[in-house]
């Protein structure tokens, strides 16, 4: 993940359609294809930062650096298409109930999106950073970008041309016995609980 961009440097268009498409480009729950992008390019990303956050307080060394990225990629998910597609013959839940997804799959799919617009990126010589949205700001956003009912913003993805090295994670990357169970699951000395 990248936190801080050079903002001289803008997003070429043809390399932003790429990594778009990558996004499109992924499998879908019952090829519902329910993701959909709201693409921020300089001047707008400014409204976006606008809308989230205070200007009275300082801004953090996290703002000041995603505030320089040129492109932000607002992922949103459509849970009622979901449910629509999956009450169609082929699958038949007529009743909609929310309770028969093992893992809604409306977050699963925006979350297949994400990966492939962060790997696009990195394949073309960007960095990228997915984050998530004070859900107290979500209903703000919506309205400013005249979004429809039925829409979720799941987060949102930076682009543009890194100035700094992906930083490691403060966290230590647990190791694949941790997290990898062959066979039967065993007891590991830091179980995830
Ligand atoms: C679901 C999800 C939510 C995340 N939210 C944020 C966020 O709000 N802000 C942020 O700076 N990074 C966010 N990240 C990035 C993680 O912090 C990052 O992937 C992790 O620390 C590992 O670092 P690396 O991806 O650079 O290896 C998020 C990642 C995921 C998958």
């Amino acid at each position: 993940m990248v936190r801080r961009y050079d903002p001289s440097v803008p997003v070429a268009a043809d390399v932003l359609e790429r990594v778009l498409d990558a996004g499109l480009k992924v499998p879908s729950a019952g090829f519902t294809q329910g993701v959909s992008l709201l693409v921020l390019q300089r001047p707008d990303v400014e409204r976006y930062w606008t809308l989230t956050t205070d200007p009275t307080a300082e801004p953090d060394r996290w703002l000041v650096g995603m505030r320089t990225a040129p492109v932000l990629v607002l992922v949103w998910t459509a849970p009622g298409a979901y449910l629509d597609r999956y009450a169609e013959p082929d699958k038949g839940w007529t009743d909609r109930d929310p309770a028969r997804w093992t893992a809604p799959y409306w977050h699963v799919d925006a979350g297949m999106a994400v990966l492939a617009m962060l790997y696009a990126a990195v394949d073309e010589g960007l960095g990228a950073c997915f984050f998530g949205v004070p859900p107290d700001r979500m209903a703000a956003i919506a309205s400013a970008y005249g979004v429809p009912d039925g829409q979720e913003l799941v987060g949102v993805v930076s682009l543009g041309t890194p100035v700094t090295r992906p930083g490691r994670s403060r966290r230590e990357r647990r190791s694949p016995d941790e997290l990898v169970h062959r066979g039967q699951w065993r007891a590991t000395s830091h179980p995830i609980s």
